[in-house]
């Protein structure tokens, strides 16, 4: 048991794929998981371990944001020794071709938190995916004929902005679009040696201002939930 999770030792997988709404997590360990319990439900942060094709699994929602995200990782590595995390999320596209429902693998992400520019005492640490899992997710998804891209991704720690062209120098240089986890997930998954890959889908473009319908959005995310179950180790 940690501060934030009520699991006992050896209830978490080695694997555990998080997620920011719990009620999805939920939703979708009914879908994927066989004979499922749930370990968690401090503060409705749903966690469940189950099997998928044999494999022993965990998911677990974060809620939204790097602070919560870093809370729960950090208490994943270090109070339950898991070694793979897979992030499952949305984000708003920042390049024009992107389309709605579209797979996202982040090999990087960029960030505004301060987060790290604290901890590496004013220095940029470049928060990156792991190779394995990524090669991995990569091969799944054309396997799948997802349509999927891979690039660098932008962490924000503030949804909403009164900045006007927040994003151009971002988009100027090729970032695939923004969410609000993955740089913190990377950088934590680097101090406790542990894997990790976020897989994301297009919720909004900000680009074109489209967005997702209820159905898009929930076969995106048993696309994406369906890579990361492949990939887990
Ligand atoms: N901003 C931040 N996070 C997001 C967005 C966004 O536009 N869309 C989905 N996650």
């Amino acid at each position: 048991m940690s501060l934030h999770i009520a699991a006992k030792p050896g209830d978490i997988a080695d694997t555990v794929l998080i997620s920011g709404d719990p009620l999805r997590i939920k939703h979708m360990a009914e879908l994927f998981l066989e004979d499922a319990f749930c370990f968690n439900d401090i503060r409705g942060m749903l966690g469940y371990t189950g099997f998928y094709k044999g494999k022993r699994v965990s998911m677990m929602g974060t809620g939204i944001g790097i602070p919560t995200t870093t809370l729960f990782v950090h208490e994943l590595a270090s109070s339950y020794d898991v070694k793979n995390i897979i992030r499952v999320g949305t984000m708003g596209a920042m390049q024009s071709d992107l389309e709605i429902g579209d797979l996202v693998l982040a090999m990087s992400a960029s960030s505004d938190s301060s987060m790290n520019r604290l901890y590496f005492d004013g220095l940029d640490f470049a928060p990156t995916a792991n190779f394995q899992l990524l090669q991995k997710a990569v091969a799944v998804a054309h396997d799948n004929t997802f349509a999927t891209r891979v690039g660098s991704i932008f962490s924000t720690d503030s949804f909403y902005s009164e900045q006007e062209n927040r994003w151009e120098k971002w988009i100027a240089h090729g970032t695939l679009g923004v969410e609000m986890e993955t740089s913190a997930l990377y950088t934590l998954a680097a101090k406790f040696k542990m894997k990790a890959l976020s897989i994301l889908s297009v919720s909004d473009n900000l680009v074109t201002g489209t967005s997702a319908t209820a159905n898009v959005r929930e076969t995106a995310f048993s696309n994406m939930f369906r890579v990361a179950l492949e990939i887990a180790e």
